[in-house]
Formats: structure tokens, C-alpha cells, sequence
């Protein structure tokens, strides 16, 4: 229970999983700055997904971990694979005008990351971010 599953494979299904995802981050108390967080980080992967491996799935789950809630979002597709993950992740350095990649933005926004891929190709990519829910915004029942 608690998971949904987008279908990506053009622009209109990042649209429509970018609305949705809002509205369960926005149902589960996440605030708007953390709301839009989120649905940055789903933008950016559904991108790479439709980008380098034609289509994929994004599946959102919340999770209940003793007194935490927390939201978690898998994009998974089965293109090529990235190459070269280790290193791009832990590139200090900066793209073109000390902009950042779209998933070094995501480990930025999110609070876990972990990707997984075969850099060799053909067995796809699952990358899995999560976001906690701030217990002081439990607390005093923002949303
Ligand atoms: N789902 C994926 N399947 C295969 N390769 C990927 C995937 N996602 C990312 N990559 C590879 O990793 C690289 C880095 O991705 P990242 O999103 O960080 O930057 P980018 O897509 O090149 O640029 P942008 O900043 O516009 O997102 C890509 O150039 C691509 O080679
Ligand atoms: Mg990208």
C-alpha cells in the first residue's frame, strides 16, 4: 500500500507525475520549499530517463519509520546504464558556468540518495531518493 507508479515516456507523463507527487508530498505535511524540492528531483530523473533510456517508471512510497514519515521516489529504467557513475557523483567539479548536473542538483535536494546502474549497459538504472518529513513540521501541523 501507500506506493503509486507513473509510466515516463514523454513530457506530458513528467507533467502529470510532477502534479501528483506534489499533491502527496503537499498531503503528507511536506511545505511548499520542500514540495518543491521533491518535484525538481522527479523532473530531473524522469529527464534523464526519457533522455538516455527512451522510458521508465518513477514509483512513490511513503514510508513510516517509527516516528517518521518520509517520501521515497524510484526511477527506474532499463537503458544503458550510466557511465562513469562514481565519478560524476563525486565530481567537485562544475558543468559549464558553475552550473551542476541534474543529478548532482537531486543529491542536493534530496536527503538520501543511492543509485544503481550497470555501467557496462543494457541492464538499466534504479535511482532511489528520499525525503524526510521534518519533525518540527509534525509537530506544529504546518502543511
Ligand atoms: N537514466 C539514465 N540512463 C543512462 N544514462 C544516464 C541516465 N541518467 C543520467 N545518465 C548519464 O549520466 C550523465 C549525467 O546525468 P545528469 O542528469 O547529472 O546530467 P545531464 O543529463 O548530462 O545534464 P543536465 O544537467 O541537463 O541534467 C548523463 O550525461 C548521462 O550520460
Ligand atoms: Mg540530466
Amino acid at each position: 500500500m501507500d506506493k503509486t507508479t507513473f509510466h515516463i515516456k514523454d513530457e506530458e507523463n513528467i507533467v502529470h507525475a510532477r502534479s501528483e507527487v506534489r499533491e502527496i508530498a503537499r498531503s503528507l505535511g511536506f511545505d511548499e520549499l520542500d514540495q518543491a524540492r521533491i518535484v525538481q528531483s522527479v523532473s530531473e530523473l524522469a529527464r534523464n530517463v526519457i533522455q538516455y533510456a527512451k522510458e521508465g517508471t518513477i514509483t512513490v512510497e511513503v514510508l513510516t519509520v517509527e516516528d517518521r514519515k518520509g517520501l521515497k521516489i524510484k526511477v527506474e529504467d532499463f537503458g544503458p546504464g550510466i557511465p562513469n557513475v562514481k565519478e560524476l557523483m563525486m565530481e567537485a567539479k562544475r558543468k559549464h558556468n558553475g552550473e551542476t548536473s541534474g543529478l548532482q542538483q537531486v543529491r542536493m535536494l534530496m536527503d538520501d540518495m543511492n543509485i544503481k546502474t550497470s555501467e557496462t549497459g543494457e541492464a538499466g538504472t534504479c535511482v532511489e531518493v528520499i525525503k524526510w518529513l521534518k519533525t518540527s513540521t509534525m509537530l506544529n501541523g504546518k502543511s
